[in-house]
């Protein structure tokens, strides 16, 4: 950055030494940066190969009291037979998939990706919406389309329990009783803290890595996949690509949320989390490779690609 500093009285032949040093350098980043990516796939790689031996059976780590009612007296449902689960990837966008979601027993979705306008390819039918803490705002915003409902659902929010525990007594937490009580056809639960933390130590079984020292958030997706496998005997997956995906040459730009045809790129999401250093980082691509894994373990199925 100091080099945008640049006297405006150099040289011509000046300037385009710095611009050539810049550009330099930039090569050089791009070439160490994704050098230490390759590092860190084949670290992730080797990780796998060491703990695949030590798996924990998803199916019998469920608690009844993992998943707590934010109002009322409520029981998380617990078995589903065939479940759809929706990613919010762009990759399901003319897939025509929706009627055979809405035929699933469960269909399972995440944050606010919206099924209105997008029926064709993504359904129009949930039974659970799985919610990051960081995504409370975006679906209360729009109560029509999450909360104010005919059919009975489920929302199961995720997030740290400072933020949104029963015993937060936080912004958070008091705008999810408000709105727990106001729709009644939808049931809202919160992770509890002895769930949380069994979360993380499944990712560091998982992936050999510690979640807070390795500077890694779960993303979404993780909880989804996790909820999907203990609710559900079959879950096929909608919209989600595999771990080497956007490790092959230039796949197409394609947008990280259907519902965001604008929004960031779903790989250059994905590699940058994965590689990033300082602060913390979701690992998009590790998280795929578990969930490879876990597809042999369990009744689980790629569907928009398939694979
Ligand atoms: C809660 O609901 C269950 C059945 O859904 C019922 O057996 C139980 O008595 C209820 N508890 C209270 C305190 O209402
Ligand atoms: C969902 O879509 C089906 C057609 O695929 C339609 O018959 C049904 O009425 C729709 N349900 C809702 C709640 O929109
Ligand atoms: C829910 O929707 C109905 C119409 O579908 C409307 O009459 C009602 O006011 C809404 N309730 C809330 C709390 O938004
Ligand atoms: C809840 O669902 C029932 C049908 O199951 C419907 O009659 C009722 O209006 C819904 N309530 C709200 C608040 O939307
Ligand atoms: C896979 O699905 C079948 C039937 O759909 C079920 O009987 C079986 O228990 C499932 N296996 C696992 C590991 O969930």
């Amino acid at each position: 950055m100091g080099f945008i500093l640049v006297d405006t009285q150099v040289h011509q032949s000046q300037r385009m030494v710095v611009f050539g040093a810049i550009f330099l350098l930039t090569t050089l980043l791009i070439l160490y940066s994704s050098n230490s990516g390759n590092q860190l796939y084949n670290t992730v790689g080797a990780g796998n190969y060491h703990y695949a031996s030590k798996n924990t059976n998803l199916k019998t780590w469920s608690t009844r009291d993992a998943y707590v009612p934010v109002y009322g007296n409520k029981t998380f449902l617990l078995h589903c037979g065939h479940c759809a689960l929706v990613t919010s990837s762009s990759h399901v966008l003319g897939s025509r998939v929706g009627r055979e979601i809405d035929r699933s027993e469960c269909v399972i979705r995440m944050n606010d990706a919206p099924t209105s306008g997008f029926e064709r390819d993504v359904g129009n039918r949930t039974t659970l919406r799985v919610v990051a803490h960081s995504s409370v705002f975006r679906v209360v915003r729009r109560p029509a389309e999450f909360l104010n409902l005919s059919t009975d659902m489920s929302i199961v929010f995720w997030g740290p329990p400072t933020k949104i525990g029963k015993d937060a007594k936080g912004t958070l937490f008091r705008l999810i009783q408000r709105v727990s009580a106001t729709y009644r056809n939808v049931s809202f639960y919160t992770i509890t803290p002895s769930k949380m933390k069994k979360f993380d130590s499944l990712f560091q079984r998982e992936t050999g890595r510690d979640r807070e020292k390795s500077r890694s958030w779960l993303s979404t997706g993780w909880f989804t996949m996790v909820i999907a496998i203990e609710l559900c005997d079959n879950v096929k997956v909608y919209g989600m690509v595999p771990p080497n995906y956007c490790g092959r040459r230039q796949p197409k730009r394609m947008p990280y949320h259907y519902y965001k045809p604008r929004g960031a790129d779903e790989c250059a999401m994905y590699l940058q989390n994965e590689r990033g250093r300082r602060g913390n980082h979701h690992r998009f691509i590790t998280e795929k490779q578990v969930f490879s894994r876990w597809a042999k373990l369990y009744n689980i199925t790629f569907s928009n690609p398939t694979w």
